[in-house]
């Protein structure tokens, strides 16, 4: 093949404006370096080739890239070693191989826990717009003054005016490693304030079962779990600390506080209070009120909740058992919740007026995270709901009667995270075990304070896992088992 040579008569202006370019920019670079003159970043900068993210991005759109049969992941670290062909993608539930690429037979659906998966697709198709990238000098302190980088602060309190469902102007805000954590430093706070007296947790069934868990391992006497003994219900000797989940979890159900004595404190968790989940009837301002990444961008493993608090007394008690239990949150992971929820609000502010009558891939494409998580449960309901009304053994004993949503700005039908089944007949005296036997390992009823005539079926999981759910669904209604 004859390779064709420069012309130097019509391509000489061109080199020459393009080496002067260049030598300008090396000489406005050196001036920067050298003199240190100008604004810290420019366009040039960021685009240079040479940039210090460039190593990272490679990495990340590798791995991004990476053949895992649509069923599995890798993640940038598993290639540190260098070794790339040893690398084996970690495989969603029944699928299995280096590239995922095998169906595990007779595959069990496992929708005990509820862990978010089903945000990935969205996360996937926006990537440029939530991805963050972090040199080793970033915030290496401990930043003993502030506990809540800025741009997080900044970032939750917009999404709460956007969506609507929380007050938060004039109001305190403490980030925790997760709602669990926050729940911890509600409890201290709670006791701090009780003068010796014992604190008593209460939530009434069904309850998430891991708070139960929760308050179990700490010292009977000072916070303890559960209503008190008979003689001490009507007395002032002990200060009831009842948390309201709501959305429930694990029917989906609206609540409010049911105890009525008077030194009653209450936890709000409002952590399903989000238009993927349930109508927006309006915002909340409860005294004290929890929200988590976890349930809003589905970013669970990042570990990151607030609380937003009326009273400046009990925000500094929260803080200060944050300080202590863990000094602080990651400041990784407080970076990457506020490009995530600046994504989700950037996203927010291009729409304008936009219905639900698409798909969630749509609703991906144009960086509608409460739309492809609205759509994406109510279309997971409806094919639940068409299997089970046939039947009269399994009931979804949950309420989902549609409600205006202020913030889509039309009547909608609750999309809870969980199903919450019960078992009719009589002889079925554990659905848990019916379920099992059908290849369903759920959640028994047990576990949040009812009995095992209840089972709890995550609808959050992964796409695979949910088509999994269904199969097994199937399969048993139409056994009659
Ligand atoms: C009602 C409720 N609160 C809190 C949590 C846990 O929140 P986090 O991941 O922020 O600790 C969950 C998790 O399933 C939950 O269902």
């Amino acid at each position: 093949m004859v390779q064709r040579q420069p012309s130097s008569t019509s391509t000489s202006p061109l080199l020459g404006a393009s080496l002067a370019f260049n030598l300008a920019v090396l000489a406005w670079w050196a001036s920067r370096v050298y003199f240190n003159v100008g604004p810290a970043v420019s366009e040039t900068s960021i685009h240079s080739k040479d940039s210090w993210t460039r190593t990272a991005s490679v990495e990340a759109e590798f791995a991004e890239s990476f053949n895992c049969s649509g069923r599995g992941v890798v993640y940038a670290e598993m290639f540190f070693q260098g070794a790339h062909d040893a690398v084996s993608c970690i495989c969603e539930d029944c699928f299995t191989g280096s590239h995922c690429e095998h169906v595990v037979p007779n595959c069990q659906a496992i929708v005990h826990s509820g862990d978010p998966l089903m945000f990935v697709p969205y996360w996937r198709q926006n990537s440029a717009a939530s991805a963050v990238l972090i040199p080793g000098w970033y915030r290496i302190g401990y930043e003993l003054t502030q506990r809540l980088i800025p741009g997080l602060e900044k970032e939750i309190r917009t999404l709460h005016k956007l969506v609507g469902n929380a007050v938060i102007d004039g109001r305190y805000l403490v980030v925790g490693t997760g709602e669990m954590q926050l729940m911890m430093a509600a409890y201290s706070t709670v006791s701090m304030e009780a003068e010796g007296l014992p604190v008593n947790v209460v939530i009434p069934p069904p309850y998430y079962d891991a708070y139960e868990r929760q308050v179990k391992t700490i010292k009977p006497g000072t916070v303890t779990w559960g209503m008190p003994s008979l003689t001490l219900q009507n007395t002032e000797n002990w200060i009831p600390l009842e948390v309201v989940i709501s959305p429930n979890n694990p029917d989906g159900s609206i609540r409010t506080g049911a105890l009525k004595h008077p030194r009653t404190r209450t936890v709000y968790d409002h952590a399903y209070y989000w238009p993927h989940y349930t109508p927006i009837t309006g915002p909340l301002d409860d005294d004290l009120m929890l929200f988590t990444l976890s349930k809003t961008t589905g970013h669970a493993g990042s570990r990151i909740g607030w609380a937003i608090i009326k009273d400046h007394e009990v925000y500094q008690k929260m803080q200060l058992f944050v300080v202590l239990n863990s000094v602080g949150v990651s400041h990784e992971a407080q970076l990457r919740a506020a490009q995530l929820l600046r994504s989700a609000r950037e996203g927010y502010q291009k729409a304008k007026n936009v219905g639900l009558d698409g798909v969630p891939t749509d609703y991906a494409a144009q960086q509608l995270l409460f739309h492809f998580a609205h759509t994406k449960l109510r279309s997971r309901w409806d094919r639940m709901n068409q299997l089970f009304q046939a039947s009269n053994r399994f009931l979804i004993a949950q309420d989902r009667d549609p409600k205006y949503c202020n913030f889509f700005k039309e009547i909608v039908r609750p999309g809870p995270a969980f199903a919450w089944i019960h078992c009719q007949r009589e002889e079925d005296k554990s659905c848990l075990e019916i379920f099992k036997e059908a290849g369903i390992v759920a959640r028994g009823g047990a576990r949040c304070g009812m009995t095992d005539r209840y089972v709890r079926l995550s609808m959050v999981d992964g796409d695979s896992a949910f088509e999994n759910l269904i199969t097994h669904v199937q399969a048993l209604l139409m056994s009659g088992r």
